[in-house]
């Protein structure tokens, strides 16, 4: 007999197969944006930017722009044909300013022109007078003049302010989370090119075809169906493609329709940090209230964003940091305040983890403050207020009324202590820093809880277009975008499970619009949960109608055809996959289909902040440990232990590349990168030069991550896996904690060290003199 259930190696399901781009990554034969070959006439667009914070425009003279050499076009507010607007939400974000500008970087007008150098040299030809304004840059500055996008929003569960009140300790306290730039390899990048009849075909570095199919629609008024917006891949992108991808792409767009060449809108980096959108800086004021073994009886916290000028996303990331703001504890009073400030700086937008890392460093924060409080280990503060365990069978009811039916941080967190031999490693780092008075060590062990799906229950839906050729071939496109991440490669696993055919059998293509209509963004982690179902239902349609249509001539029951290791069973005859496909195209049988899904259970109330927004949580835990040199603040992750729960593993090869990229951002977030604006509100960090992202040299000397090996989901998810793009980000704050721990013993204060993020070297060697330690 044949092997009939179909976990064959060959289809590569759960299999830690390479991603399919891997070998033309590395040698550079991938094809991003900016590499696709273009007719001769193809015009670059370049986009000239605000000087001023906040400013009225009085007047703009852009005539000597126009008639400089080289240029073709000048785009302003003036000739947008359609809507001058690139907002992903709100309708907030005009395409060019036109009466005032409010941030230092945005977008004024734009010249397409035959190349680069004519451009740049162009847009200085601009005669603008503008009338500066005050303007709010700062969490501080806008919290205290009150300019927010809109009233505070708050999620409340129990009397928090009473648990408070009646606990025997209480604390309260500030910490000042820095922002983050995507700093994705390949910049922001679009490609337009003019068809018939007004049509417009864009290729474009983008988490969300649909959106700026949708948008370059309305700004060249047309309807959706004269766009078509194709995406291959992403030269990195973490969220930071998911709405301000949409400039580049109308710019570019307009161009075109203005000149009726195709037209380039590239970034270069310093461009691509002025104009875009970051992860949003957070000021989170708490106040907890706690027993003596460290059972936090009530927390409030208070979360001022600064969402920039316009709200962009910043409505669902301030509602993710507010569901997270209790990670894996259950606290059954909370009180968690939203301020979503508006100030004159860039619009900032999704990152990785979309506000639930801001969210979940405040209570790691409050939990580390309470250890140090009662002289406890962080740790068994931790693990005191975790949810129950999945298997108690009264669940957690988080603040925002979703029960935690699926709570695995216990099992986790127990094995993590062993195999990264915690406890013992704790009390060394204790007894190096009694002995060092210079170098001091440090040591963290922190849990993630993330919950997976988009918080807006309509994005928690896809698309998939599968169709099998008359030799056996077969051709894949789904809704969702590949960022490196590795999703091609996982749906390629699963569709080519459904056949039981080779991986290679199955042609991996790129994203369009015009396959797979009204998508969502790629992002909240749910790229392979959602597309991996919708591309199985569309095999899975398909196969059915092979089994039918075998069963049929050989007057069998379809039962009794089997798809097995690149083989159809039809009976007691078989036939290879492309002899079984051939026999079905000649008995007409269609060999094309498209699936689609929509996650089950979700919803959510945007009004009361409540529901169930998300369909289950990722579980992970990670210990760092780290090392300071008190005398220069300078530092290093000796070793970081990770235990990461993503389900039934899809590709054990790829979820790991995951977790250990994700890490080190969360990690580069949390220490190294810095984002500062002058007083004027200009951004002075936008290279490599002023901004520092992780290099290779800052990973942890002894990097061991492993995946949760009885981890499977409790929901029916595409093969029991669970989400992994975003969750282990967070697994970095075991790094921040580690150099909490480590500063605690600088000095002989005693005094808690209060870091805030990112702990720069400055920031930590500064922290370290203030608490009494050495100093030259
Ligand atoms: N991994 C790589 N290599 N590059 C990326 O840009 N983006 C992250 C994560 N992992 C990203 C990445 C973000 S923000 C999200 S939401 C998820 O991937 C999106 O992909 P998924 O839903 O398929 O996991
Ligand atoms: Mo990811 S921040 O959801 O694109």
């Amino acid at each position: 007999m044949p092997r009939l259930d179909a976990t064959s190696p060959q289809t590569a399901l759960h299999e830690p197969v390479h991603h399919d781009s891997a070998h033309k990554h590395v040698s550079g034969r991938a094809h991003y944006t900016d590499d696709l070959p273009v007719p001769q006439n193809t015009l670059q667009v370049l986009i000239a930017q605000s000087p001023h914070a906040h400013a009225r425009i009085i007047s703009m003279d852009l005539s000597a722009v126009a008639s400089a050499e080289g240029v073709v076009a000048v785009l302003s507010a003036q000739n947008v044909p359609g809507i001058n607007d690139c907002s992903p939400v709100a309708g907030d974000d005009p395409i060019f300013a036109y009466d005032t500008v409010s941030y230092v970087g945005q977008s004024v007008f734009a010249v397409a022109a035959v190349d680069m150098a004519s451009a740049r040299a162009a847009i200085g030809l601009a005669k603008i007078d503008y009338d500066i304004l005050p303007a709010i840059v700062t969490i501080d500055e806008a919290m205290q003049e009150g300019t927010f996008l809109g009233p505070a929003a708050t999620i409340s569960t129990g009397d928090a302010d009473g648990a408070i009140a009646a606990a025997p300790h209480h604390l309260d306290g500030r910490i000042v989370i820095g922002g983050q730039e995507h700093f994705y390899l390949e910049g922001q990048a679009a490609l337009a090119v003019p068809g018939e009849d007004g049509d417009m075909t864009l290729y474009c570095s983008t988490q969300h075809p649909s959106e700026i199919q949708h948008k370059v629609a309305t700004s060249l008024g047309l309807a959706n169906h004269a766009v078509t917006v194709e995406t291959r891949r992403m030269g990195g992108a973490f969220g930071g493609k998911e709405s301000q991808g949409n400039l580049p792409a109308i710019t570019a767009a307009i161009a075109a329709k203005l000149t009726g060449r195709p037209a380039k809108t590239i970034y270069d980096r310093d461009d691509d940090f002025m104009l875009t959108g970051k992860r949003h800086d957070v000021r989170i004021d708490y106040s907890v209230g706690f027993d003596d073994d460290g059972k936090i009886r009530g927390v409030v916290f208070e979360q001022a964003l600064r969402c920039g000028m316009s709200w962009d996303l910043s409505e669902s990331i301030a509602a993710r940091a507010m569901c997270h703001a209790d990670n894996a504890y259950h606290i059954k009073n909370m009180r968690i305040i939203s301020h979503r400030c508006r100030t004159n700086t860039q619009s900032n937008t999704a990152f990785r983890g979309f506000g639930g890392p801001q969210g979940m460093v405040g209570i790691e924060r409050v939990i580390d403050a309470v250890a140090h409080h009662l002289a406890l280990d962080p740790l068994i503060v931790r693990q005191r207020n975790f949810y129950p365990h999945k298997d108690i069978s009264d669940h957690g009811v988080t603040p925002y009324g979703q029960p935690v039916e699926d709570c695995v941080i216990q099992d986790i967190v127990s094995t993590l202590v062993k195999t990264s031999a915690y406890t013992k490693r704790r009390k060394a780092v204790e007894l190096f820093n009694k002995a060092n008075r210079y170098v001091k060590r440090g040591i963290a062990l922190t849990p993630v809880k993330f919950g997976i799906s988009f918080n807006s229950s309509f994005l928690n839906q896809a698309g998939a277009l599968v169709h099998v050729y008359n030799d056996g071939s077969v051709h894949l496109n789904h809704g969702g975008t590949e960022m490196g991440q590795g999703l091609y490669t996982k749906v390629a696993q699963i569709v080519a499970h459904v056949f039981s055919i080779p991986l290679e059998t199955v042609k991996i293509t790129a994203t369009t619009t015009g396959k797979v209509p009204n998508t969502s963004a790629t992002a909240a982690s749910s790229g392979s949960d959602l597309n991996g179902m919708a591309a199985m239902r569309a095999a899975h349609a398909i196969k059915t109608r092979m089994q039918d249509f075998l069963a049929e001539q050989s007057q069998i029951d379809p039962k009794d055809v089997h798809f097995s290791d690149g083989k159809v069973l039809v009976g007691d005859q078989y036939y290879s996959f492309a002899e079984a496909a051939h026999r079905c195209y000649m008995g007409r049988i269609s060999l094309s289909s498209t699936g689609f899904y929509a996650t089950p259970k979700v919803h959510w109330d945007k009004q009361t902040l409540t529901g169930r927004p998300f369909f289950y949580f990722a579980y992970g835990a990670a210990c760092s440990e780290v090392v300071v040199d008190l005398l220069t603040g300078e530092n290093r992750i000796l070793r970081t232990d990770i235990l990461h729960d993503v389900g039934k593993s899809l590709n054990p090869a790829l979820d790991i590349g995951q977790i250990e990229g994700g890490f080190v951002q969360g990690a580069g977030w949390l220490t190294t990168e810095e984002l500062v604006w002058n007083e004027q509100g200009r951004l002075m960090t936008h290279a490599p030069s002023t901004y520092k992202i992780p290099a290779c040299s800052d990973r942890p000397v002894d990097f061991r991550v492993a995946l949760f090996a009885e981890g499977e989901n409790s929901e029916a998810t595409i093969h029991k896996s669970k989400a992994v793009g975003e969750p282990p980000l967070m697994l970095g704050i075991s790094v921040l904690m580690a150099l909490s721990h480590a500063l605690q013993s600088a000095g002989e204060s005693g005094e808690y060290p209060a870091l805030d993020a990112p702990a720069t070297c400055e920031r930590l060697l500064m922290r370290s003199i203030a608490l009494g330690g050495p100093c030259v």
